[in-house]
This record gives structure tokens, sequence and C-alpha cells, in this order.
């Protein structure tokens, strides 16, 4: 039976569909993931791939990760897969967790920035699945189906949490926004964990980017904490650049006492600062504008890249953030907040 793309008789919305149709014309799109928004391009076509590199202004040789409809999906894209990966995913997908594995020779150098690994993932929110499951029903010639998708930011920059920021950023560059229609939202709030099982012999599992899936979960899974990134012979990951996730104001991450003098140093000479904060902190702000997230890792890090780009938009001297602690749970906030910081 032949379906029509814009009425729901397939049973998806019309915007979804458009949306399909358009990365399999070779669009860019960006949609909702629970983690952050992505910037689609259909991962089997180059030549859509390398639009977004453009849009982002991004180099060349980072790869991308490539988004699936389902964990079976990965057969098409990576080969010698090991049996732990399929343990993960069964125990993980659909969400936060990146997996590095070897790469079937077919695919588009441009996705694996010419290295033998690729990285998969499977997103939780319901109108990334909603649209993976359209575009993988679409008609094809390539051996599988998979949305590349980086965090739909300029290069370097705080990664989008509503489709407003990406408008706002990438506005002319992309064929479509699609708006988070749902209530489940960018909920993660910060990038997936990326884990590279391709040297399982040798390192072990290693977490090349820490992110909205905990070690500690991990661990359940492979028996053992992973390792973190580091070593020589890493595969390259942007992320793991000084600057990125970067608001254009300057940004210093201090803890709270040096934050404190800090705020009022600034005050004594005019300089107005914005201050993000786990809690609190007594005495008035004076010109100063206090943003107070959380102290609960999960819902700071939920709210925590509208809150930089808000911060970044009020032209303050200085946007100063207050480092939370130095524990397992805040690991992934803590990366995102050094990076920032970097120059
Ligand atoms: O949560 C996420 O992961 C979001 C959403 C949209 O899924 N995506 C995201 O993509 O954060 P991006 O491109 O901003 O970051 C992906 C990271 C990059 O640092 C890239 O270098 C790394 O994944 N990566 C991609 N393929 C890789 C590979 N084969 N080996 C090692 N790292 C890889
Ligand atoms: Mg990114």
């Amino acid at each position: 039976m032949k379906r029509s793309f814009f009425s729901g008789e397939s049973g998806v919305s019309p915007d979804i569909q458009t949306a399909a149709v358009c990365l399999r014309a070779g669009g860019l799109v960006a949609f909702p993931t629970e983690t952050v928004y992505g910037l689609g391009a259909d991962a089997a076509n180059a030549e859509a791939a390398r639009k977004i590199f453009t849009a982002k202004g991004r180099p060349a040789n980072h790869p991308l990760i490539v988004h699936l409809a389902r964990a079976e999906d990965a057969m098409d894209w990576a080969a010698d897969i090991p049996e732990v990966a399929f343990r993960l995913a069964d125990a993980f997908w659909p969400g936060p967790l990146t997996l590095v594995l070897k790469k079937q020779t077919w695919i588009p150098e441009i996705i694996t920035g010419g290295q033998d690994t690729i990285a998969l993932r499977v997103p939780a929110h319901p109108m990334a699945l909603s649209l993976l499951q359209a575009f993988a029903a679409l008609p094809r010639r390539a051996a599988g189906a998979g949305i590349a998708a980086p965090s739909a930011n300029r290069f370097g920059r705080v990664s989008p949490t509503a489709a407003a920021h990406v408008r706002e950023e990438l506005g002319g560059m992309v064929e479509m926004v699609l708006e988070d229609t749902t209530q489940a939202g960018c909920h993660v709030g910060i990038e997936s964990t990326i884990l590279d099982l391709t040297r399982l012999g040798t390192a072990g599992a290693v977490i090349l980017r820490p992110g909205g899936l905990a070690a500690s979960e991990l661990a359940e899974v492979l028996g053992d904490l992973p390792r973190p990134p580091g070593g020589m012979s890493a595969p390259r990951v942007p992320g793991a650049l000084p600057s990125h996730y970067a608001p254009g104001t300057p940004l210093r991450a201090l803890d709270r006492a040096a934050l404190g003098a800090a705020l009022d140093a600034a005050g004594q000479t005019n300089r107005r600062c914005g201050a993000l904060l786990c809690r609190d902190i007594s005495g008035a702000p004076g010109l100063h504008v206090l943003r107070v997230l959380s102290a609960a890792p999960e819902v700071y890090a939920r709210a925590l890249y509208a809150a930089l780009r808000e911060l970044d938009r009020m032209e303050f001297a200085e946007i100063l953030v207050e480092m939370p602690p130095d524990t397992a749970e805040w690991a992934a906030v803590r990366d995102r907040l050094f990076r920032a910081a970097a120059k």
C-alpha cells in the first residue's frame, strides 16, 4: 500500500512526516531530543551531512553521532559489535547514551571524520523517535536509515534546549526547526554520555564525554566503572577541546567563597556581573543578577544551557558560575562548566 506523506494515514503528525521527507531530500532539520536539540541530516548522504558542518562552522574532521530509530538498526552501521554493547543498548536505549563502535565500510567519511569507528544513539524524546521512525519508513537506497545530528548550535557555543535557541542561532541555515509540541522537553538538558567500546581488550570501556547517563549506572551493566577519558590515542572529541559550550560573555567558574568575593570586587568598580548558583547566597546582589539553579545535579543540568543563554544576552562584564562539588554525580555538569570557562 502506498503511504500518503502528508495525511495522518501513517499515524505520523504532518510536521514530522514533512521533516522526514525533507531529510530524505537532503535538507537539514533541527529536532528536540531528551538531551539537547540536534541538527539533523541523512547520515547516508554525504552532501547533506556536509551542510551540517557549514551551518555550525564545525571543523570537517569532527565526527557526528548517528541517531537510530531502534537498537537493532545499529547492525546496519556498526561491525564486530561486542556483546556488552547489546546489553548496554537493552538497558539504556532509548536514552542519553552514545556508543562508539567499529564502523561498517559503506558509511560516508564525513560522518566518521575519517576514523574507523562510528558513534550511535537511540534518543528517548518522543518526537525524535517519531522522526527517526518516519525517516526509516521512507524508501531509500543506502544500507541504513539514520540521522546524523550534532547539537544544533554554532561550533563551540552553548547547546540549545529549545526551538527558539536554534532559530536564534541557525535560523537561516536550516530547512525546518521542529517545535517541541510534547511535554517532554530537553529534560536531561546536557548531552549524552559517550562510551567507547572499540578498545575493550586494551583500555576497557572508556567514557569520552560524561553526560546524561551517570558512570555509576553504566557500571551496573559493565560490572565495573568505565574509564575516564585521556591517553594519547583517544579518538577526537570536540567536547574535549578546551573551549566549548561557551557563551560570548567571559565566564569564570569559582567556588562559593571566591564567587562572593568576586561579586563584591566587581561591585566596587561598577562592573555588572551575572551569577549562576547552586544555592542562594546571602547579601544583596547589588547591581548583579543572580540565577539560582538547583543543588540537585539533574535539575541543575536541565536548566543550565537556557540560563547561560539568558545571562549571555544581558551583556554583563562577566558571568560568574559557582562550581558544584567535585563528586561523581556532578561530573557532567562540571565538565561543561570547565569548558565554558576555558579560553
Ligand atoms: O546528546 C547528544 O549527544 C546530542 C544530541 C543531539 O544527540 N548530540 C551531540 O552531538 O552532542 P555533538 O556533535 O555536539 O557531540 C558529539 C560528540 C563530538 O564530540 C564528536 O567528536 C563525538 O561525539 N563523536 C562522534 N563520533 C565519534 C567517534 N566515532 N569517535 C569518538 N567520538 C565521536
Ligand atoms: Mg555539541
